[in-house]
């Protein structure tokens, strides 16, 4: 039977409508799950909303809408840009749906029956925005520590969860696993944050209605989080799991952005502790983007809005620029003007002149039919060579999440084809009638080298492989697992000159 593998992204406020911040997470969990379905693992991939709490009520109202209406409006945002943006999830998950509601009552309940949830009496201070309770010390000038923005002192009746409880297994399990939260100094940040001691956790407010009453108590409403984080159990149909969906594929690797980290690898893992259910497989932060070196934000009217991109440039120069240009667990800044010398220098240079120098090759010196491989040469061996190489490093990079080192080494592989063909001179052997079949076996290691460069690029850009496997009259469903992969090209096959993947783009367009 196929090993499992569950990914997921953050479920997204429906408050705000997409922008590339939540489209780099979700490219990012679709080109691990296109990979690992690649590597014949039985993927899932949950995307979703989170459509509940105070953010999302107080944004309703002030457009006059009740928060139902502006999450079915929203929704269909998200929905219609995954299409976009070529996506290829498993399951989206929308926290007022009835399944994810009746998971979190029955978690609810399960930690209240075990008394790790008590009622008490809340008195701190709450950022909104955040939907974040700080204690007084915790404050930066009286304001918001994350965000900077106000907060207000609240003092309510409230559910507690008794987080404190788990403080000491909790840490046990990130010093016993040092790839539970990555990258390192994520881990760091979290360790030092659980080592200063852990509070119990208010997990239920009154000052306000929109979200998942308290079993039982229902003037209380579920905190927005508590709701949210069990997303990832609801979607596969926990506690009854009739259809075994969480038996096969829990745990996950959950891939958020840093600015929720704590959520997830403090707040996510004491609760499963409390449940008796395993935690998460893995946690990756990855960094923020900046736009032009500003923070994106409304009011600076900079949010990049990831259709207009699409429509502009194309959805694989999308794909392919978001995870080259910045080390996936670091901070990068967007500019217009590195994403067009990305599709110029990497997409239509180098990998679209190797397609068309070797099929224009072909075309002129074997009328487009694919000759057969003959003796091979040093040089030959070596170019061939390090495509297994290649393809074992990059196996171990994904577990890492390094998607910028992974394409380095597929660019490298592009690199060296062309170099191959400069080395080589066809155009020389093509002269000499006796360097025919050498011709031949040069023609056919530079397709057959794109063949295994179109299945590597595949998670990033599924189109642009697409059109390269099918100019090569390849099997687009080739596993990557095959050992000995070399030599899978058919001889005697027709190949088209291949049209430019990737025209060149003007920067003054
Ligand atoms: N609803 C919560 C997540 C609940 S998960 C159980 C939430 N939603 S969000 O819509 O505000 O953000 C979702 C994700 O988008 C986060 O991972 C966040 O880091 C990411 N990004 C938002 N702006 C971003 C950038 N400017 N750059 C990169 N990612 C950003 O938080």
């Amino acid at each position: 039977m196929a090993e499992s593998f569950y990914v997921s992204t953050p479920i997204y406020y429906v408050n705000d409508v997409p922008h590339i911040g939540h489209a780099y997470t979700t490219l990012a969990c679709d080109v691990i799950s296109r990979y690992k379905r690649s590597r014949g693992f039985d993927v899932y991939f949950l995307t979703g909303t989170d459509e509940h709490g105070q953010k999302v009520e107080t944004a309703a109202h002030a457009n006059g809408e009740a928060p139902l209406e502006l999450a079915d409006r929203v929704v269909k945002r998200f929905q219609a840009l995954w299409d976009k943006l070529n996506i290829s999830h498993t399951d989206f998950i929308r926290t007022t749906q009835e399944r994810h509601i009746h998971t979190v009552s029955e978690q609810f309940r399960t930690l209240e029956a075990k008394g790790d949830i008590y009622l008490g009496e809340y008195e701190d201070w709450y950022c909104t925005p955040c939907e974040t309770f700080w204690t007084e010390t915790q404050l930066l000038e009286g304001n918001c520590p994350d965000c900077g923005r106000l907060t207000t002192k609240l003092k309510e009746e409230s559910y507690f969860f008794r987080m404190s409880k788990y403080q000491d297994q909790l840490l046990e399990h990130i010093e016993k696993n040092p790839d539970f939260i990555q990258p390192k100094s994520r881990r760091n940040e979290i360790l030092s944050f659980v080592r200063e001691g852990l509070r119990d956790l208010s997990i239920s407010r009154t000052s306000f209605s929109w979200g998942i009453p308290v079993p039982g108590n229902e003037k209380h409403i579920i905190y927005v989080w508590f709701d949210a984080l069990t997303n990832y159990i609801s979607a596969l149909g926990y506690p009854e799991d009739k259809d075994g969906l969480f038996e096969k594929f829990w745990p996950a690797i959950h891939v958020i952005g840093k600015d929720i980290l704590r959520f997830h690898t403090v707040y996510w893992p004491t609760f499963l502790l409390a449940a008796d259910l395993p935690l998460p497989r893995k946690i990756f932060a990855h960094g923020w983007w900046t736009v032009e070196g500003q923070k994106m934000s409304k009011s600076l009217r900079n949010v990049v809005e990831p259709n207009m991109l699409v429509d502009k440039y194309g959805v694989d120069a999308i794909r392919y620029f978001l995870l080259r240009e910045v080390p996936f667990g670091l901070d990068g800044d967007f500019s217009h003007s590195s994403l067009i010398s990305r599709i110029n220098s990497d997409l239509a240079n180098d990998l679209g002149n190797l397609l068309s120098r070797s099929t224009a090759m072909l075309g002129k010196y074997f009328d487009g039919i694919v000759p057969a491989p003959g003796k091979m040469d040093l040089l030959d061996q070596t170019f061939c060579a390090r495509f297994p190489t290649a393809m074992e490093e990059i196996d171990l990079l994904y577990n890492d999440m390094a998607f910028n080192k992974i394409l380095q080494h597929i660019w490298e592989l592009i690199a060296a084809g062309n170099k191959y063909i400069d080395e080589t001179a066809p155009w020389a052997l093509a002269k000499d009638p006796a360097e025919h079949e050498r011709l031949g076996t040069v023609l056919y290691n530079l397709l057959e080298a794109q063949r295994l460069i179109a299945l590597q690029i595949a998670p990033f850009m599924p189109q642009t492989a697409e059109k390269i496997l099918h100019l090569l009259g390849a099997d687009p469903e080739a596993k990557l697992q095959d050992k000995d992969q070399w030599g899978q090209l058919t001889a005697g096959s027709h190949i088209e000159k291949a049209a430019p993947l990737f025209p060149r783009i003007d920067s003054s367009d």
